[in-house]
Parts: C-alpha cells; sequence; structure tokens
C-alpha cells in the first residue's frame, strides 16, 4: 500500500505573494496592492485616501470583525512612502524560468499557482483582456510544459482587482459573477491544453473572518458577507459548468482553509463548541461540495435577520455543477473551549487556546503530527471525494549562512510529521488523495503579516522586511530532503 505511481507532489504559491510586477505590462492594482507589511505584533494596514479632500491614512487590516475596512468616504490606494510587500515580492515575475527549473530539479510532479486577475482584467470589469498579461501566463505554461509539471490553478487568492473593491463593495455585488465567469471563460479557453486542475476561491471560508481578503469586501457587514459567500458559490458553479463544456477533461475544485477542531476539556459544552465552529468552516464544503445549504446556516441567517440577493436557479446551479473534488489548506489544528484563561493560540485565521500537547513556531502555530489523517479522513468521511492538500507548511525565520546555506532541520522535521500522518490516511483508511502541495515552495511573503522573514521555502529567496535583497535563489537543506521523497514516492521520509 503506497501513494498511487501519479501522485502529485509539489509546491504552491500565490501570485500576489509571489509575481511582484504590481504595475508591469498593464496589470492594474488588486486589493493586496494596497496592504502595507506587518509582523507578528502588529497588523498589517490598509492604506486609504478620501478622493476629494485629499486626505489619507490607514486601517489595520480586519480579522474577525464586520468594521469597514476603510473609512466612509475613503476608497484603498497606494500611498507614497509606505512599503507594499506585493510590489515586488520575490519576484517570479522575471524569475519563473529559474523557479521553474528549480522545482523541475526537485521532481515536482505539479506546481500551485494563482492568476493574477488584475494583470488580465486591470480593472476587473473590462471589455476586453490586457494581452500583455496574458502573454507572461503563456509563458509560465510553457516553462512547466517543458518539465512535465502539472499547473494546478487558482483563479482567485487574495488578489480581487481593486476597481471591484471601490466600484462594487467586491463579491458583496452580484455583478461580479459576471466578472469572474467571464474572466474564467477566458482563460480555461485559452488554457485547456496545458492546465486540467483548476481552483476557484482560495480559502473561501475566509470569506466570514476576512472579507477584505477573502472578496475585496470593503463593508463587510454580516449581511454583505453571507451574500459575498453566495455569489462565491453561484460563480463557482458556473466556472464548473464553463470548464467542463469547454474541455471535459479539466476538473475544477473547491479551496477551503481547513484545521481540524478539538475540544480543550471533555466538558460537553465544549464538545458542542467544537461542533457549531466545525459548522462554520464546514458550511463551505456542503455548499460547493454537497450542492446545498445546510439547515444550520439557513436557520442562522433567519435568526440574524440575513437575506440573499438570491435567484430560484442559483440553488439548482449549486446542486447540478458542485466541484470536482476537494482541495484544502491545513497548517494545523485548533483548540478551543468553553472555559477561560487557558492561554490564546494562534494559527491561520484561527482563534484558539494553547494545546498543551503541541510545539510552536514563532508565530505562535503548531506543530501537530496527526493533523492530516485527522483532517483527511473527516473530510472525506462526509464528502466522498477526491481530496487534495493544497498547502500544509512551516514558517521559519531561516538563518543563511555564511556559506550561503540554510540548515532548516526543524522544517524537515514538521514536513516529516505531517506526511507520514498523510501516507497513514491513505495507506491505512483509504482515503483518495490526489495530491499535496507544500506552501511557499520558494520563499515568498507572507498573507497573515506581510512579512518575508516567516519563510516556507525549500528555497531561500534573498530578500528582506524592507524589500533589500539580491533575489537571489539559494536550496535550503529541505530542498534535497522533498527530492529525495518524490523520488522514492512519499515511501522514505528519512533525513
Ligand atoms: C493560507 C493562504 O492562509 O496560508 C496563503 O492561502 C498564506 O496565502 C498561507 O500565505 C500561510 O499563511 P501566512 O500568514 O503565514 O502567510
Amino acid at each position: 500500500m503506497a501513494f498511487k505511481t501519479n501522485f502529485l507532489w509539489g509546491g504552491a504559491t500565490a501570485a500576489n505573494q509571489f509575481e511582484g510586477a504590481y504595475l508591469t505590462d498593464g496589470k492594474g492594482l488588486s486589493t493586496a496592492d494596497v496592504m502595507t507589511a506587518g509582523a507578528y505584533d502588529h497588523p498589517r494596514q490598509v492604506t486609504w485616501k478620501n478622493p476629494i479632500t485629499g486626505e489619507t491614512g490607514a486601517t489595520d487590516f480586519g480579522f474577525f470583525t464586520d468594521k469597514r475596512q476603510v473609512p466612509v468616504g475613503t476608497i484603498p490606494a497606494v500611498i507614497a512612502d509606505n512599503y507594499y510587500p506585493s510590489h515586488t515580492a520575490t519576484d517570479f515575475y522575471h524569475h519563473y524560468a529559474e523557479d521553474i527549473k528549480l522545482m523541475a530539479e526537485m521532481g515536482f510532479k505539479t506546481f500551485r499557482l494563482s492568476l493574477n486577475w488584475s494583470r488580465i482584467f486591470p480593472n476587473g470589469d473590462d471589455a476586453t483582456p490586457n494581452e500583455a498579461g496574458l502573454a507572461f501566463y503563456d509563458r509560465v505554461f510553457a516553462e512547466c510544459q517543458k518539465y512535465h509539471i502539472e499547473p494546478l490553478v487558482t483563479l482567485s487568492h487574495y488578489e480581487t482587482p481593486l476597481n471591484l473593491a471601490i466600484k462594487y463593495n467586491g463579491w458583496a455585488d452580484r455583478q461580479l459573477i459576471g466578472f469572474f465567469v467571464n474572466y474564467a471563460k477566458l482563460v480555461m479557453n485559452r488554457y485547456h491544453d496545458q492546465v486540467k486542475y483548476w481552483l476557484t476561491f482560495n480559502e473561501i471560508n475566509l470569506m466570514d473572518n476576512a472579507p477584505f481578503l477573502a472578496g475585496g469586501v470593503i463593508d463587510g457587514s454580516p449581511q454583505n458577507r453571507a451574500q459575498a459567500a453566495h455569489n462565491q458559490f453561484v460563480a463557482s458553479a458556473l466556472t464548473v459548468q464553463a470548464a467542463h463544456a469547454i474541455d471535459t477533461t479539466i476538473q475544477v475544485g473547491q479551496m477551503l482553509a481547513y484545521s481540524p477542531l478539538y475540544a480543550y476539556t471533555a466538558d460537553p459544552a465544549d464538545q458542542l463548541k467544537v461542533q457549531l465552529q466545525q459548522q462554520a468552516t464546514l458550511f463551505y464544503s456542503d455548499v460547493q461540495i454537497g450542492g446545498h445549504y445546510p439547515n444550520y446556516r439557513l436557520n442562522q441567517y433567519a435568526r440574524d435577520g440575513i437575506k440573499l440577493d438570491d435567484r430560484h436557479e442559483d440553488y439548482a446551479l449549486l446542486a447540478k455543477y458542485p466541484a470536482d473534488f476537494l482541495s484544502f489548506s491545513c497548517y494545523g489544528s485548533n483548540t478551543v473551549t468553553t472555559h477561560e484563561d487557558k492561554g490564546n493560540a494562534a494559527g491561520n485565521f484561527m482563534t484558539g487556546v494553547k494545546n498543551p500537547y503541541l510545539e510552536t513556531n514563532a508565530w505562535g502555530w503548531a506543530t501537530d503530527p496527526d493533523v492530516l489523517r485527522i483532517a483527511l479522513n473527516t473530510l472525506f468521511d462526509r464528502y466522498h471525494k477526491p481530496l487534495w492538500i493544497v498547502e500544509n507548511g512551516i514558517g521559519w525565520a531561516d538563518e543563511l549562512t555564511a556559506d550561503q546555506k540554510v540548515h532548516d532541520d526543524y522544517r524537515i522535521k514538521y514536513l516529516q510529521a505531517n506526511l507520514s500522518s498523510m501516507r497513514d490516511a491513505v495507506t491505512i483508511d483509504g482515503v483518495d488523495l490526489m495530491g499535496y502541495t507544500m506552501w511557499g515552495c520558494i520563499d515568498l511573503v507572507s498573507a497573515g503579516t506581510g512579512e518575508m522573514k516567516k519563510r516556507y521555502g525549500f528555497v531561500y529567496v534573498d530578500r528582506d522586511d524592507r524589500g533589500n535583497g539580491s533575489l537571489k535563489r539559494l536550496p535550503k537543506d529541505s530542498f534535497y530532503w522533498y527530492k529525495k521523497v518524490i523520488a522514492n514516492n512519499g515511501s522514505d521520509l528519512s533525513h
């Protein structure tokens, strides 16, 4: 019992954290381009201006809040003298050939990347696409093909064209469905021979706690968040429908941020808290994979007075065109309790308490040796659809030695534990798993903090938190370890 011979090993990135070249060749601004860098102890900010008075300012990037992202009467904007990490990121735009070659050297079977929507439709609602932006992705896919690397393409990864945020309040407006499906059809028509695997919205469930990131929603009231999620569901279903009409070999996946939840105590109240919090996440896959709105969510909307701007045919579409597979990010577990004073913990856009059994990194994210087996079994039992782990990994402030090496044993240790747990889910429990793409395979900017210092890669990129550095690529120790893992198809994880 082992991984399938065509198991898709690889790594994952996102345009706004990796590409840079934020205005090159006609690209328009995206929501990511107005976000400054933060750190563990202070949040990123969204900069804004008042177009009438000229006043400028910045607002803390909002997680878990329904406050507006920028003040009434102002619009998010690039303001001089701020540092925006997406503007250069680690410059994949000019290093793509070298980067894909490094991926090929590791033996990647797949490379997850996102298309920057505003590179193709600079304003999101343009009548015609930007041919120079498309030409960049032509070059990228040609390079992948050269090494037989199968691209896995996310259509929207935290980079809504800024104009759509300003003019329509992002995904809260139904008109975005049309703009998105137009964009999706264009790129699927152009690339269907080279790209078989597509994802619609990165971590779609982030709409509940970070709507500006997930959908360019500036006014993230509960009503607007619910509407934005609905609009993304409908857009996803229409994308699945279009994909299958364009090419029957294309598969479109959902992408969910998923962390198994543990109760801190055996108190039934803690178990209930786990169940309800789990529903808040699985609502998104119940709709996008299961094909219908679950009662627990409909009842909540009724209680909260939320009324969707929906159409009868939306629900028929959701039922008829669910996603073909379920992909998810999973970095660790989350522990919750109804009891006070257990010490807060951090993680991938989540809140919880410290789990005394787990070690954490400098950003408070815990390493959980059983997390992938638990996650995979939970999702497979519920949906019986093929799964794909499209993000997993550990951020670390790697140190470059004098002889230009990075001895990242901590990363290898984390990945050994996670891959072993993933392998058990496949070989012991029989979960149908398509692939594994380690997050941030070549160093890139952190989405949560905007830092460079929080590195995930197998390849170090010479760049710091203020934008200094040569952008030179240097393989870390984990590069050689992962190469060996891929070569033996995950049967030997030793270092
Ligand atoms: C996921 C995102 O939430 O986690 C990525 O899809 C992100 O964009 C990754 O980079 C890791 O989070 P962070 O905050 O450490 O970059």
